[in-house]
């Protein structure tokens, strides 16, 4: 049977009216006071086929705090300047609990399971920052470089926002630290994630990002970051643990690679053909966006286009 040819534009428009009617939107995240203040009615999607035709619908170019999907850049950058060294410090098994879960002291040897859930991030934090000269400058940089936009900024308020309630991030730190697994200096490592998380972006520009997820590594003006190796590997976690304790429920009804951020956005890759991006502030109880969500599965299902 033949692939049917799939007018993107008319998807797109179907999926953000017929959504956009939702009076259940979920809720925003409220732990991190700035959050709080975002419109919970927001609405994007911005999608960028592999020939980099783009097509956008809603709020797509109005910039949102990025959050866990900073996870994957950090993730990015650690393996370009270590490569597979990097798994000696973090595992790629996914797991069942959400993302700031202490799961440390189940195994209680301090190797986290994975990059997403908090622990693991802070370990690539912290390899990071003894790799970098300046984290806070060569980390946007690397973003900007990747983006090929350097209008891409961190948002000092949300910052200091997650700054002043950072306790679990703090506890989960400290129990690294005292495993072995944190070398540079708590504070110091958290304040780089949280600026991290800070990352500001729009739907159009974070699809623009994630082009080299989608292109074997390299970016949208063809530029070498991954090898298809590194690239490979990587979606095939964000498959397993983007979605924290959600991802069989993400891969059963989307079936794409993804990485969701509490201040709702989602970006999901299908390798060789697109990136989506979808904004949706108000999130599910499991801490996804609820529109978002709902947006890729129909979209996967309307134009067949899944990796599965
Ligand atoms: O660590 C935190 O709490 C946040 N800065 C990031 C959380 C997040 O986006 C979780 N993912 N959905």
């Amino acid at each position: 049977m033949s692939k049917k040819q799939v007018d993107f534009e008319s998807v797109l428009k179907h999926i953000y009216i017929e959504l956009n009617k939702e009076v259940d939107r979920g809720q925003v995240a409220s732990y991190i006071p700035e959050l709080e203040n975002v419109n919970p009615k927001h609405f994007g999607i911005h999608l960028r086929p592999i020939d980099d035709s783009s097509i956008g619908i809603g709020d797509f170019c109005t910039p949102f705090s990025i959050q866990s999907i900073c996870k994957v850049l950090s993730l990015a950058h650690a393996l370009q300047l270590l490569g597979a060294d990097l798994w000696k410090r973090v595992g790629v098994d996914p797991t069942h609990e959400p993302f700031n879960f202490l799961s440390l002291t189940e195994k209680g040897n301090g190797i986290p399971n994975n990059p997403f859930i908090n622990a693991g991030a802070l370990v690539i934090c912290d390899m990071l920052y003894s790799q970098l000269e300046n984290p806070e400058k060569d980390f946007l940089d690397f973003v900007r470089n990747l983006s090929n936009d350097n209008s891409i900024d961190y948002d000092k308020k949300v910052y200091e926002s997650e700054k002043t309630n950072g306790h679990r991030n703090h506890a989960t730190a400290s129990l690294l630290k005292s495993l072995n697994n944190l070398h540079n200096d708590v504070e110091q490592v958290l304040d780089f994630y949280y600026l991290q998380c800070s990352l500001r972006m729009s739907c159009e520009q974070l699809s623009k990002s994630f082009y080299f997820l989608m292109n074997g590594g390299k970016n949208i003006v063809g530029k070498e970051f991954l090898s298809p190796s590194q690239t490979k590997r990587l979606n095939a976690i964000m498959l397993t643990c983007g979605f924290y304790n959600d991802v069989g429920g993400f891969a059963f009804n989307v079936g794409l690679p993804a990485k969701s951020g509490v201040g709702g956005g989602i970006i999901a890759i299908h390798p060789k053909k697109y990136c989506i991006a979808t904004w949706s502030p108000g999130l599910n109880q499991k801490g996804n966006s609820l529109l978002g969500i709902k947006a890729l599965e129909m979209f996967t299902t309307e134009t067949e286009l899944s990796i599965f």
